[in-house]
């Protein structure tokens, strides 16, 4: 099974970074590809809303020169995309969410061009955040299970972590035991749908 993680993260070295580590380790030892995108490392512009791709049949086609096909034609490549990152006001950091809206070009439902670039999806949430986990998470939750709906994707769930005094809370048994539970949950999710094919 084929895992493209994106880690929306501005900080290396930060807590989301740390909960992905279990994560990751458990992943890889029940067989998983995994792909890792550190997306800062990217340059991600946003959506100028220009409809252009919309009349670009069967391929991307966006104005913008940056990395966001490539971004796309790896998660479109894995049979499960993680969206990692830190909640910020709400929702996820400005550079994922000018990926997020970059969506746009994957499916041709406006103008003249037709059909879905990625037309099967499953995406997970793995986030961390300083408010309590339902009063943080629940806008960008929210938002990426109608994105899925939106795109014919399917939603597996979400694990996260508070951050109330840093790292330390990104390294209890807790934390770690839960991000590897996710991982299989994940695994065995996956593992069932396939089968079900
Ligand atoms: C600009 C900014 C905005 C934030 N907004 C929220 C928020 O809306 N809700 C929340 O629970 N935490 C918020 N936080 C806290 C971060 O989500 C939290 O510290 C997170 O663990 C940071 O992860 P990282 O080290 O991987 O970047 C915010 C932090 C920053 C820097």
């Amino acid at each position: 099974m084929k895992i493209c993680i994106i880690n929306g993260s501005p900080r290396r070295g930060g807590n989301t970074e740390e909960v992905l580590k279990p994560f990751r380790r458990r992943l890889a030892e029940l067989g998983a590809q995994v792909d890792d995108v550190f997306l800062a490392d990217y340059k991600i512009e946003p959506c100028v809303e220009c409809y252009t791709c919309q009349d670009v049949q069967g391929e991307y086609g966006c104005v913008q020169k940056d990395d966001a096909e490539e971004i796309w034609r790896r998660a479109g490549e894995a049979d499960l995309l993680v969206l990692a990152a830190p909640i910020f006001s709400w929702y996820c950091p400005s550079h994922m969410k000018a990926l997020l809206d970059r969506h746009y070009a994957l499916n041709k439902y406006y103008r003249s061009a037709t059909g879905q670039l990625i037309p099967k999806l499953t995406v997970a949430l793995l986030t961390t955040h300083g408010y309590k986990a339902d009063y943080a998470n629940d806008p960008f939750e929210t938002g990426i299970r109608r994105l899925c709906k939106h795109c014919h994707w399917d939603y597996a769930g979400l694990y996260s972590v508070r951050d109330v005094d840093g790292m330390p809370d990104m390294q209890t048994p807790e934390a770690i035991e839960g991000a590897k539970r996710f991982a299989e949950e994940l695994f065995e999710k996956m593992n069932v749908s396939r089968e079900t094919l």
